[in-house]
């Protein structure tokens, strides 16, 4: 069955690739993008692989709410039903930013603007016959972060923390989504896409970038799970799951704290509010 698939960052790494394989077999694709270059790009490679693909695409800039707001409104308004969500652009900054909503912004990109879109397209998920939201995190979610309660982060910033705090953010609310969800026909999984050699790891220099190249696998292995999902006859199974390599892991207790939980939804629907 053709579906129609949304996917954040489409314009390289997981998610261009996760777009060229969804083109080729057929399905409908709303790209998210922000560099107009890497999207024609992309959207080349996508020519030669499926001429014929039905793609519709929006610039979005994901550390700016405003831009998130209208581009969730222009998408809800021009597709009736969105099938599959991919919640997955993400990034490290090296050096604190903060967005023009005063939010840092590794957090902001990562996890609040994901939550803004999900939030703002649940009509059109719910007109699937089985709307599914990927977010795309990682095993970096246990390491060491900053903790869900500051809202302004430790003034001596450390990308690593701030980082590892927004794919635990995406962890908590795919837990909390399954709950909100339960009357619903939407499923909602986190997925570790693996060590993968993507322009992610740009922006880290030297020694530790040699390392790197030695333990990641080529792109076409960190959309093995995405794509399993969005496509299996049926996504219940895995709705409020952490998959890893292809299996559910089990997210230790101490990472689903009630309380941390209820204050990252209150910061995460403060913002939803005042959009
Ligand atoms: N690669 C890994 O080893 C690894 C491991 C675990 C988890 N992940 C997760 O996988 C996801 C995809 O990352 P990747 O590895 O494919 O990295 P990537 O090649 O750098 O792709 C990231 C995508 O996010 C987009 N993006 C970043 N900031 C944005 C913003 N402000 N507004 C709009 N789009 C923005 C980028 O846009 P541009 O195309 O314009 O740059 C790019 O398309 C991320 O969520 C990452 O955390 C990756």
């Amino acid at each position: 069955m053709k579906k129609t698939i949304l996917i954040t960052g489409a314009t390289s790494g997981i998610g261009q690739q996760f777009a060229l394989e969804m083109a080729e077999l057929g399905h409908d694709l709303i790209l998210l993008y922000r560099d107009k270059n890497k999207l024609e790009t992309t959207l080349s490679l996508l020519d030669t692989v499926a001429p014929l693909a039905n793609l519709h695409a929006y610039s979005v800039d994901l550390a700016d709410i405003e831009s998130v707001k209208s581009v969730a409104l222009a998408i809800s308004q021009n597709h009736e039903q969105i099938d599959v969500l991919v919640n997955n652009a993400g990034a490290f900054q090296m050096t604190k930013e903060m967005t023009p909503s005063g939010h840092e912004k590794t957090m902001m990109v990562n996890y609040f603007s994901h939550f803004v879109l999900t939030m703002m397209l649940l009509d059109n998920l719910r007109a699937a016959e089985q709307g599914r939201i990927i977010n795309v995190s990682s095993e970096c979610y246990k390491l060491r972060a900053y903790s869900m309660d500051d809202s302004e982060m430790m003034p001596k910033y450390h990308w690593g923390l701030a980082y590892n705090r927004s794919k635990l953010a995406q962890i908590q609310l795919t837990k909390m989504l399954k709950d909100k969800f339960k009357d619903d026909n939407i499923t909602v999984t986190s997925v570790n896409p693996g060590a993968i050699d993507t322009n992610i790891y740009k922006p880290i220099s030297g020694f530790m970038r040699f390392l790197l190249k030695f333990s990641l696998k080529p792109v076409q292995n960190g959309v093995i799970d995405i794509r399993d999902i969005a496509l299996r006859a049926d996504s219940s199974d895995v709705n409020g799951e952490f998959i890893s390599k292809s299996k559910k892991v089990t997210v230790d207790k101490r990472f689903l704290n009630t309380q941390q939980m209820q204050s990252l939804w209150q910061q995460s629907e403060a913002l939803l509010q005042v959009c």
